[in-house]
């Protein structure tokens, strides 16, 4: 393993797993008679709590590594562990129910549904559950990052950094042990990203794993661990 300064391998020495490990592994795809190695023998642990950033220039292999981490996508060679449990070979209703279970996800474009308030928004991942206490549950997420004065409002009409900060009420709406996020800040300014990144550091404070994918330097300012992929290898920075 060459996992040097982590946490995880303390952590793992001291018989706790960390929520999310990636042991060996490979991603390669065929494309046009070609062989693209998009991972190359990756190992990464991440603990509770701890923000782990991840950069590299565009096609270094970033949302490669995170739809892998998030259960998206399959490694070719070597294993995914959630909370110490081998998932890479799981099938596709044990990965729907793993991703809902463990993980929350943020990404560049915020993904909301345009008709449906900032409250509908972060409730949606709960809509199959019939849980009485999702809705305070979301309005109380959506006070945390700020936007208790938001809660009826539309997509339109809120800001790139509040639609960001209604996405992030929205991927803790399950209590996931582990958020991932693909290039949070890509659609903000400097100061916007600055209040989406804080937010994430208070997520960690919930003792939740997050990892952030970007090629946006201003994350390592708030991450506790800075790797850098090169061309699917990733290095210690
Ligand atoms: N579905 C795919 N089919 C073929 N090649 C892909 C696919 N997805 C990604 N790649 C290739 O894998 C490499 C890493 O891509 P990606 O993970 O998207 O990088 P990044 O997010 O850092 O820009 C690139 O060379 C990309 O072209
Ligand atoms: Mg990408």
């Amino acid at each position: 393993m060459t996992r040097s300064r982590s946490a995880g391998a303390e952590a793992e020495a001291a018989g706790v797993e960390p929520p999310l490990l990636l042991s060996g592994v490979d991603r390669t795809y065929e494309r046009g008679g070609e062989t693209v190695h998009a991972l190359q023998d990756v190992n990464l642990a991440v603990d509770a709590g701890e923000f782990v950033a991840v950069v590299g220039p565009s096609g270094s292999g970033k949302s490669t590594m995170l739809n892998t981490l998030g259960l998206l996508d399959t490694p070719t060679a070597g294993d995914v562990l959630l909370d110490g449990r081998e998932v890479s070979d799981a099938d596709d209703a044990r990965r729907t129910r793993l991703r809902k279970e463990y993980i929350g996800f943020v990404f560049q474009d915020f993904y909301l549904i345009p008709t449906l308030t900032a409250t509908e928004n972060v409730l949606l991942p709960t809509v199959y559950d019939a849980d009485a206490k999702a809705r305070p549950r979301a309005e109380d997420l959506l006070g945390r990052v700020g936007l208790g004065d938001r809660l009826t409002h539309r997509p339109t009409e809120l800001s790139g950094g509040q639609k960001q900060r209604v996405a992030i009420a929205r991927s803790l709406i399950n209590e996931p042990e582990v958020l991932l996020a693909d290039e949070p800040t890509g659609n903000l300014d400097t100061d916007t990203g600055r209040q989406v990144l804080g937010e994430f550091e208070r997520v960690c404070d919930g003792d939740v794993a997050v990892v952030a994918v970007t090629h946006d330097e201003l994350v390592t300012e708030y991450a506790d661990r800075t790797v850098e992929l090169v061309d699917g290898h990733l290095e210690v920075r």
